[in-house]
């Protein structure tokens, strides 16, 4: 089958690489002329496990091409997936600008049957505003041209996307018309392990079901996180209580992680949006803004910890930390609660040491060259003469390292984990001074 993707960022790239990976012929198109470019040389302009790989080898039998010229792209596929970035603005609500500006391009250039798929993650009621965008667009150009729009939603994971896309556990497919279903299920029939993943049902519902599935795991962290806090107060370790929960398979292993905080692209901004949309009309979503709340104030637990662990005396300390990126495996820094941390150090005059493994191109692209951060290659190096060592991030790297050499580098054995990666009795046993998440015994060192 043929299929256009408008948008060659992180969505758009991996549904089109794994679209020709199962013998479609897709087309990307971006306005970016530099990122087009790129991509026809075959440079991914993000950090994704396997996804270079894909891409140069779909490249290279001609089945995933790239191309700036949207009138190439309406042309070229029965599919047009619309896999735009929808930023917040201000108020929190998603901006759908260049979403709209696609829908716009495909009207200005279609003279077929298209159905347009949204893939960004857009609120409830934006396939509605797509339809009227087009079916304008078209009667300005005088056209009659019959289309269809999809609510698609991806739910891809930074780090495991291609796995996510390859081997879906659901494929959410909104629609009022019942033989684009069929089209749908037909392109997605690849996809399908054991039974058909793809569910059917109507645009507002499959728009709503990304944000459900968002918010839904975003309030299973704060939870977890309140909890956390809570346990630090009344002396009792959160990892046994996890286990103890997770073993009710109505509550599950699954997310349950207590930590410094979720970042990313998608928690904050999603629950965020859902709340104002929320308000739209006229509901008050109390839960929401709750867990949105508990999350900004995770991401500060970190500093509290080191403040009150130096009695607040920060100015001219240095702190080493581990981890930059929101999660391991990406070079993604938004909303990571390494900013929080590496903000408010810099505010209480503390020299930072950092490393991580793939984001530090990405930290000095946001906050430039400053005397008051310097980054390492190796984690290792990072620790010399730092007052403490403070781990925001849980590469796999980090999760057995020389606590010998920890100990001698750093000016005093002091650590904060914000993901909770050690035993506080193991580490206490060797001097160290251990502050985790919610870990009853740590919080007496
Ligand atoms: C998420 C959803 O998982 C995905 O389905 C959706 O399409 C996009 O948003 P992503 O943002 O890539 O994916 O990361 P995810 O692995 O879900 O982690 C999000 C954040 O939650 C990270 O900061 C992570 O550290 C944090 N987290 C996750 C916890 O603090 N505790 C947990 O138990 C799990």
């Amino acid at each position: 089958m043929k299929v256009t993707i408008y948008g060659s960022g992180y969505v758009g790239l991996v549904t089109g690489a794994c679209l020709a990976e199962v013998g479609n012929h897709v087309l990307c198109v971006d306005i970016d002329p530099d990122k087009i470019e790129r991509l026809k040389r075959g440079e991914i302009p993000i950090y994704e496990p396997g996804l270079d790989d894909l891409v140069a080898e779909n490249a290279a039998t001609g089945r995933l091409a790239f191309t700036l010229d949207p009138a190439e792209g309406v042309k070229h596929g029965l599919f047009q997936f619309i896999a735009v970035g929808t930023p917040p603005d201000e108020d929190g609500s998603a901006d759908l600008s260049h979403v709209l500006a696609v829908a716009r391009a495909i009207a200005d250039n279609m003279s077929e049957y298209r159905i347009v798929v949204n893939k960004s993650t857009v609120p409830v009621g934006t396939a509605d505003k797509v339809k009227a965008a087009i079916t304008d667009t078209l009667a300005q150009r005088g056209s009659q041209v019959d289309f269809d729009v999809v609510s698609n939603p991806e739910f891809l994971k930074e780090g495991a996307a291609i796995d996510d896309f390859m081997k879906p556990d659901r494929i959410i497919v909104g629609t009022d018309n019942p033989r684009t279903a069929e089209l749908m299920r037909a392109l997605y029939a690849p996809f399908n392990r054991n039974h058909d993943r793809v569910m059917a049902m109507d645009i507002r519902s499959a728009e709503l079901t990304k944000y459900a599935a968002n918010a839904m795991l975003a309030t299973k962290i704060s939870f977890m996180n309140e909890l956390a806090n809570l346990a630090e107060k009344l002396g009792a370790d959160i990892e046994h209580v996890r286990q103890g929960i997770g073993s009710d398979p109505r509550i599950g292993y699954h997310f349950i992680y207590p930590g410094c905080g979720y970042g990313g692209s998608c928690f904050p901004k999603d629950v965020k949006a859902l709340e104002r949309t929320a308000r739209q009309v006229g509901f008050k979503a109390q839960l929401l803004a709750a867990v949105e709340d508990v999350n900004e104030r995770q991401k500060e637990r970190l500093f509290d910890k080191i403040r009150t662990h130096f009695n607040g005396d920060l100015k001219g300390r240095t702190i080493a930390l581990w981890g930059l990126s929101f999660k391991p495996n990406t070079d993604d820094m938004r909303e990571a609660s390494s900013r929080t941390l590496m903000e408010a150090l810099w505010d209480a005059g503390v020299h930072v040491r950092a490393h991580d493994p793939v984001a530090m191109e990405e930290c000095t692209r946001l906050y430039g060259e400053r005397p008051d951060l310097t980054l390492y290659e190796d984690h290792e190096e990072a620790l010399a003469g730092a007052d403490a060592l403070a781990i925001v991030t849980e590469w796999n790297v980090f999760r057995s390292p020389d606590f010998d050499l920890i100990r001698k580098q750093l000016k005093t054995p002091t650590i904060f984990d914000g993901r909770n990666l050690y035993e506080p009795r193991h580490l206490e046993d060797m001097g160290f001074a251990y502050y985790a998440i919610g870990r009853g015994r740590s919080i007496q060192a």
